[in-house]
């Protein structure tokens, strides 16, 4: 394939819906090698973003520069990703002497906003790692560049594309079970994955909102695209009843930590080379500690979330995010007039083999692995039937297969016309971060939340 600079469609109608047709955000036009910034280079970033990049496309891009505020990591970056472009701790100054066709951001998500607006703002593409943002004051800065700019914004939302979320996608726009009426949404995470987001910067508020955000916008993302029309309200529940200061004992780390022995939570970073020279290595430079206490007393997130949301084509959705729990899974149901699809994944007890947590995490984390193909089960259950259970290959890591599938799309086929419309812009990533925006205000107003007062966008009863 010879490639490839792309060259977003602009059309006016599609900026002043902010990217309300995605297809277009993903349209690419080839002539020459796309030419990258990538800024935040982090365990995503690097692997991921970088060297997955490199390793599959480099016939049809470069990069041209890597930006973080560490020195140290973008220099164990460079290596990783195995390239030999410009670094910089300063951004203008990169993108300036650089000047790329596309920003790829994969910083901390509370500084997403800057450099999505900054390489909008200059006249670059930009390509964002959910949540868009953390914030709805951001969240409408965004879009008011994008809208000025005429440059066009991605946000990667892999969940969409794993086969199994597709397939439901499919059943419920061939009105499998009429018109949708209730949907329960459960994400449990289990005390690996779960423990994790406690261990760095995403158990403070301010560097990730809560996990309403940073983790529920992929839930949020999946409801909206699944459910076809958009939020209106909100009404949330949550606390802090695990981690943080609910643990019997803490440390400064793991590494340095009295309580090794005793603690189940005990997380041996030296045992992991990449880690080490990852974060290790680097603290020195930002003070960025990756094994944390979870225990710590500054933890301000949830870590049990409950909410009700009402959307504005009249379904409501009851969903729960856990994470302490003992297994990694997820149970949904849609309910229509029609009947009822079940949809679960990963629950042990469901499975005829016994799998290790642990195992099941690091495979997830190693962002670039795919397993064997398996597959799981969708039931769907019409009204007056008996129920029939739909079987989905499916496939462990990068998300059920879907971050593969995501990088096809934007790198190598961005023109195929996709029937599911998996493919995200700037609104989407504004509705599913809102949604966990509108959760966290619920929560401390003690009060329902309207989403149509906390951005321009007015909520729509049918998405597309
Ligand atoms: N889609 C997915 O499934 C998925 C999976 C993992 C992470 N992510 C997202 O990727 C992003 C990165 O996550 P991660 O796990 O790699 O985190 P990380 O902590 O490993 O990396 C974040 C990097 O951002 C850098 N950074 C922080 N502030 C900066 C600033 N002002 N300017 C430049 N660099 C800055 C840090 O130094 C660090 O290198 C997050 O937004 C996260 O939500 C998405």
């Amino acid at each position: 394939m010879k490639n490839s600079r792309r060259n977003f469609l602009t059309s006016v109608s599609m900026l002043a819906a902010y990217s309300a047709f995605p297809m277009s955000a993903f349209n690419f036009e080839t002539s020459k090698k796309l030419r990258i910034v990538l800024v935040g280079t982090g365990v995503r970033g690097t692997s991921f973003w970088g060297k997955r990049l490199v390793d599959e496309y480099s016939d049809i891009l470069e990069f041209v520069g890597l930006c973080d505020i560490n020195p140290g990591r973008l220099e164990y970056a460079k290596k990783y990703i195995g390239v030999n472009c410009p670094t910089s701790v300063d951004f203008d100054a990169l993108t300036k002497k650089t000047k790329p066709d596309l920003i790829i951001v994969t910083t901390v998500d509370a500084v997403h906003h800057e450099f999505i607006i900054k390489g909008l703002e200059s006249g670059f593409d930009v390509l964002t790692e959910k949540p868009l943002t953390t914030d709805e004051t951001k969240a409408q800065a965004i879009l008011n560049a994008e809208k000025k700019s005429g440059k066009n914004l991605i946000v990667g939302f892999n969940y969409r594309w794993s086969p199994y979320s597709t397939k439901i996608k499919e059943l419920l726009a061939n009105n499998t079970i009429g018109k949708i009426t209730s949907v329960d949404f459960h994400w449990y995470l289990n005390t690996h994955h779960g423990a994790s987001y406690f261990r760095r910067w995403h158990g403070e508020k301010e560097h990730s909102n809560s996990l309403w955000v940073h983790k529920s916008t992929h839930h949020f993302d999946l409801l909206n695209w699944w459910i076809d029309s958009d939020p209106s309200e909100v009404y949330a529940y949550g606390d802090l009843n695990f981690y943080g200061s609910n643990g019997p004992f803490r440390g400064d780390n793991c590494r340095t930590c009295d309580h090794k022995k005793d603690c189940a939570f005990h997380y041996d970073i030296t045992k992991d080379k990449r880690m080490m020279e990852l974060y290790v290595a680097n603290e020195k430079h930002d003070g960025y500690i990756r094994d944390n206490c979870l225990f710590r007393e500054n933890i301000d997130i949830y870590d049990k979330m409950s909410a009700q949301i009402q959307y504005a084509n009249q379904v409501t959705v009851n969903y729960s995010l856990t994470t302490y729990s003992p297994f990694e899974g997820w149970r949904l149901a849609f309910n229509g007039t029609e009947g009822r699809i079940e949809a679960a994944l990963d629950i042990p007890y469901n499975k005829k083999t016994e799998i290790s947590q642990a195992e099941m995490h690091a495979k997830e984390m190693e962002q670039n692995a795919l397993e064997e193909a398996n597959s799981e089960s969708i039931i769907v259950h019409k009204l007056w039937k008996n129920f029939d259970t739909v079987l989905v290959p499916t496939e462990r890591g990068g998300h059920g297969g879907g971050d593969k599938r995501l990088h096809d799309k934007i790198f190598k086929t961005p023109n195929e016309k996709d029937p599911y419309e998996r493919a995200a812009g700037s609104r989407d990533g504004v509705m599913s971060a809102i949604i966990g925006i509108a959760a966290r205000k619920s929560i401390e107003s003690g009060a329902p939340i309207k989403i149509a007062s906390l951005t321009d966008i007015k909520p729509s009863a049918n998405r597309t």
